[in-house]
């Protein structure tokens, strides 16, 4: 009989409940959400609950809530939302010496418990954050990867879907760069049953779409007092569906790059192939002047991110 596979879920807060039962009920492997000593019962309650409700589902579940890591021993896949989310008014980056210090911990302890896992970070200042888990796993880049632009680039296809009347599930999109308000949507390579949006919504709509997108985030703290989570969940699990079933799907992460658009040692939104062997490939696409531009900005912001991260 085949070994069940296992996902270790680092938070056990609004993205990690929704992580793990996304998990269960699409039956990935058999979950296990952790959290710090003081939300252990939190956990505990959570995973029952959900539990629970694939018994009704009828889904065979597997979920344990704890707060002891040698419970994610031969993890395949690792999700990291252990930290704080913004609330109105914070930017993603406000969050960094916080969710430093919660990740160099977390990190120490997924090296550790799952040396084996494929590790997808969630937690914000997110290009910061998964570089920061890169550096202290030692991981090799394919198994270090971060969810942003799968997030981004659904946002932006669910605007464009309103917007020209059309099912979302003909919309392609594709938003690369830095988790922030520097990200680069990309109009070029967004489609809608494989038209370029360009020939099909003014100019000034796809503008309005661009700028909705990468304020995305914040229209949703500002609406809720605290950062979404199914949108993410379901970004991280598609990732995660992706390297467990050796889908080689195409999804734009936020990966480690080694000279690939022109930038090294540095986390960014880019395209990238996920199969079994993790990060299987950067796809490196042409882009237009202003999108190159664009992408360099972004990129300056990470590395001033990464900079005040190195003094901490
Ligand atoms: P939440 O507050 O609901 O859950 C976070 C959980 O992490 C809490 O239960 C907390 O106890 C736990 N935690 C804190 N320190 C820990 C540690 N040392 N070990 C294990 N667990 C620990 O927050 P939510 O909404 O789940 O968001 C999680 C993170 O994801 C935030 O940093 C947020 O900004 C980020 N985020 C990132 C997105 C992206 O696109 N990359 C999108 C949305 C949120
Ligand atoms: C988001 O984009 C706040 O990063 C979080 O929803």
């Amino acid at each position: 009989m085949p070994k069940r596979k296992k996902i270790g879920l680092v938070g056990a807060g609004n993205i990690g409940g929704e992580l793990a039962i996304l998990a269960a009920r699409r039956e990935l492997g058999d979950v296990v959400l952790l959290d710090i000593p003081d939300k252990e019962d939190f956990a505990k309650g959570k995973a029952l609950d959900m539990m629970q409700a694939c018994a009704l589902d009828g889904r065979d579940a597997n979920i344990v809530g704890t707060s002891d890591y040698a419970q994610l021993a031969g993890a395949d896949v690792v999700i990291v939302t252990a930290g704080v989310p913004r609330k109105p008014g914070m930017s993603r980056d406000d969050l960094l010496s916080i969710n430093l210090k919660i990740i160099r911990s977390v990190a120490e302890n997924i090296g550790k418990h799952a040396p084996d896992a494929l590790v997808i970070v969630i937690s914000n200042p997110l290009d910061a954050m998964v570089y920061e888990m890169k550096k202290i796993t030692g991981f090799p880049r394919e198994r270090v990867l971060g969810m942003a632009g799968a997030l981004d680039s659904a946002r932006f296809e669910c605007f464009l879907a309103e917007a020209a009347g059309a099912s979302v599930k003909d919309v392609s999109a594709l938003v690369l760069g830095g988790h922030g308000d520097t990200m680069v949507p990309c109009l070029s390579y967004t489609t809608i049953k494989g038209i370029p949006v360009t020939k099909l919504l003014p100019q000034a709509d796809l503008d309005a779409m661009v700028k909705r997108t990468a304020m995305g985030g914040g229209e949703i703290v500002k609406l809720m007092g605290t950062s979404a989570y199914y949108a993410p969940a379901a970004g991280a699990i598609s990732m995660a569906e992706s390297y467990l079933k050796g889908q080689r799907r195409t999804v734009a992460c936020a990966a480690y790059l080694q000279g690939e658009y022109g930038y090294e040692d540095i986390y960014m939104g880019v395209p990238i192939v996920i199969g079994a062997g993790g990060m299987e490939k950067v796809v490196e696409i042409e882009l237009s002047g202003a999108e190159k531009a664009m992408l360099e900005t972004s990129a300056k912001h990470v590395k001033e991110l990464l900079a005040a991260a190195a003094k901490l």
